[in-house]
């Protein structure tokens, strides 16, 4: 039974609790399905606008994204602000009925202020101070920058907060970067503080006493950069320093969007508040600003050979931020201009990226951007329109008729939920712990880790929700833990409790290593999982690149492994795989202990895909999980619920054609309302949206 609280605010969007039994499953609807993205009309003669308006109608497109950066403009100075031409936009767009997410504009700096107030800029991780130029260049610790960020989002909310059109107010623009100057290590030393108290709580946390590093006094305490902890690469001295700064980092960007977003509630109590993120960017603990927004909106990015399933990841992590839907805040329509290699999006891989999106969760396509700019470094960035200036581009084309489409099916789909019984943790402290840890083997990278579990679940089209550590397990039958290497207080009581109640846990290598501050949990590895694992890992070898060992099943059949070899013993766990080789040849590789109802699958080693497949398979079974449909297929198959129907997402990404699976023969397609015919077959790119009433 869903039930909804809160006003409809003045009929375009609305934040409202929406309540799934107790929880609160989404918090954000908007009237229509938001199709438009980043437009830049103070970049262009007015002559322009116009006829932009008129390619908008044409396309389909009802939202435009402005003001992200025009900070120079609506303030020229200190002491002026002039919105004349921020309102004649609005006006013009508010006139055509476009829905308006209004951004804030303070990702770049202007001038001036960096002019009269040097503090503003950051220093870098080399120390160097820097001068005015790009963007995403504030220190988050000034409180010169956060004075004026915070006056100019208040000004804008009170001229426009109460404008109908304007549905989301954008916060900043894919916050990041860090800074290392004088106001961030005084800032750094307050937070540090409140975090430990005292001087010897911050000495052991950071186990000072290695290389005689305690500090008497917290003004002793220096930020860890190249002059100071670092070491070459992106290693450093001290881990437990280190992955401080990051969550201080991380907080106190959070801060300058806190303070742009209350400022913005002095004036707009309503109007949803977001910014845009990045997917599995390492430098901001999303889980922990997802709280703080309204709703989730992310930069959809793929490069020409990113994996679909790769990108599918990235979707559920941003929907699993709030497990809820999430705006698509940015895609490019074709090209994009800061890769390497910045090849065309192919005829109809926009349109099957746009509901891959969909299919995962979100509930707005937005383009970065709606014109292409004349000059800059973006000139090659691809728009809705192109340099041309017309409408007879492929791109166009192709816009349009996606816009149709979601015109038609948008209501359907949106608010509609995903609904997985396998959750995949990620946590960013683990993230940033991992990798700047010194050994055993500098390749093994999180993100990567992570996706080679989630790529065997998306193979199948078993559905996943990326989960926090401290996410509701219940919910699932099955919880992958990869590389869990910090485990903070209270986690390895949750897993216990988790598995003793009936849930399968998939763990493994690099697993329970250290706690909060990157110190060992003592007493064997992998630390508090070894009772729930019913293992003892003793040593952990390192394999370089051109070597590998092999994995031998119980049945004989044969695998390989590489990277990371723990060598271990039995404590109650029965081995599924041995090593083929080396000094440990013939000892447990990968094990399964029963813990109260259920059971903890413990990999031993980066297993081929191929053996890794092998095993999850195995757990799956235990923990009777099954695909979003019976029938085996190599479509991408997602299904998105509403009260009333299951909506399934079919996309061949493959390069040969498909058949349409057999279950949905004789269902309704959402997208032209016609009839599916059993076996037809689906083209790469080819999409089918199966509407199946409950
Ligand atoms: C990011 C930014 C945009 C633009 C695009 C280009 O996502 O938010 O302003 O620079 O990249 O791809
Ligand atoms: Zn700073």
């Amino acid at each position: 039974m869903v039930t909804i609280y809160g006003a409809v605010h003045l009929c375009t969007a609305f934040r409202a609790m929406i309540m799934e039994g107790d929880r609160v499953i989404m918090s954000v609807k908007f009237k229509e399905m938001l199709y438009g993205g980043d437009y830049n009309p103070e970049q262009w003669p007015r002559e322009i606008w116009q006829k932009d308006m008129e390619l908008f109608n044409k396309a389909g497109i009802n939202s435009a994204t402005i003001n992200v950066f025009s900070w120079a403009k609506i303030q020229p100075s200190e002491e002026m602000y002039d919105f004349s031409e921020l309102d004649d936009i609005v006006d013009m767009l508010t006139r055509e009925g476009k829905q308006i997410v209004l951004a804030t504009s303070t990702a770049a700096l202007p001038a001036w202020m960096v002019k009269r107030y040097p503090e503003v800029a950051r220093t870098d991780y080399e120390g160097r101070r820097h001068k005015f130029g790009q963007r995403h260049n504030a220190c988050p610790n000034s409180p010169v920058y956060r004075h004026f960020s915070r006056e100019l989002a208040a000004r804008l909310a009170e001229r426009y907060g109460s404008n109908e059109n304007v549905v989301c107010w954008h916060v900043n623009n894919e916050y990041g970067g860090e800074c290392y100057c004088e106001n961030c290590e005084k800032a750094f030393r307050v937070w540090l503080r409140k975090k430990y108290k005292t001087i010897e709580a911050l000495n052991q946390a950071w186990n000072l006493a290695f290389w005689g590093h305690t500090i008497y006094d917290w003004d002793e305490i220096v930020l860890p950069n190249a002059l100071s902890e670092g070491l070459e690469g992106d290693k450093t001295a001290f881990a437990g320093i280190s992955i401080d700064y990051m969550r201080f980092n991380s907080d106190s960007i959070l801060n300058n969007f806190k303070a742009e977003r209350d400022a913005i509630r002095q004036y707009d109590k309503d109007t949803p508040v977001t910014t845009n993120l990045m997917g599995t960017f390492k430098g901001l603990d999303y889980f922990k600003w997802a709280k703080e927004m309204d709703i989730v909106s992310w930069d959809n990015y793929p490069s020409y050979d990113t994996p679909w399933s790769r990108t599918a990841m990235s979707h559920d992590l941003m929907r699993g931020l709030k497990d809820a839907p999430f705006m698509l805040m940015e895609q490019t329509p074709s090209q994009q201009n800061w890769q390497p290699y910045n090849s065309l999006k192919r005829p109809g891989q926009m349109r099957a990226q746009s509901y891959q999106t969909i299919a995962h969760g979100a509930d707005t396509i937005q383009f970065f951007q709606l014109r292409r700019s004349v000059g800059g470094c973006e000139k090659f960035h691809g728009a809705v329109i192109e340099h041309a200036g017309s409408e007879n581009t492929r791109v166009f084309r192709e816009i349009s008729q996606l816009g149709e489409e979601l015109r038609k099916a948008g209501g359907t789909i949106s608010g509609s939920r995903n609904k997985a019984r396998v959750g995949i943790m990620f946590d960013w402290d683990n993230y940033w712990a991992l990798e700047y840890t010194s050994g055993p083997n500098k390749d093994l990278m999180y993100v990567d880790q992570i996706f080679r579990f989630y790529e065997y679940f998306y193979n199948k089209n078993i559905a996943v929700d990326m989960i926090p550590v401290d996410a509701d397990l219940g919910k699932y039958d099955l919880v992958a833990a990869p590389v869990l290497y910090m485990v903070k207080e209270g986690v390895a009581e949750a897993l216990e409790e988790y598995v003793a109640a009936g849930g399968t846990l998939v763990t493994g290598v690099m697993s329970g290593i250290v706690d909060q501050s990157d110190n060992v949990h003592l007493g064997g590895y992998p630390g508090p999982l070894r009772k729930l694992a019913g293992i003892w890992a003793e040593e952990i070898d390192a394999l370089a690149p051109e070597q590998s060992n092999e994995i031998v099943f119980k049945d004989g059949l044969r695998g390989q492994c590489n990277m990371l070899c723990d060598i271990i013993h039995l404590e109650g766990a029965k081995d599924i795989a041995q090593y083929g080789s080396d000094f440990y040849a013939g000892t447990p590789a990968v094990t399964e202990n029963n813990f109260g109802k259920g059971c903890t699958c413990y990999v031993g080693t980066v297993l081929s895909e191929e053996a890794l497949g092998r095993v999850l398979e195995l757990m799956c079974d235990r923990a009777k999980i099954t695909p979003v449909i019976e029938e085996e297929t190599r479509l991408e198959v997602t299904k998105r619920v509403t009260d009333k129907e299951d909506l399934y997402f079919v996309i061949n990404f493959k390069d040969e054609e498909l058949p349409l699976p057999k279950v949905f023969g004789g269902k309704k397609n959402l997208l032209t309302g016609s009839v599916l015919t059993e076996g037809e077959m689906l083209k790469k790119y080819d999409v089918r949206i199966v509407c199946c009433p409950k």
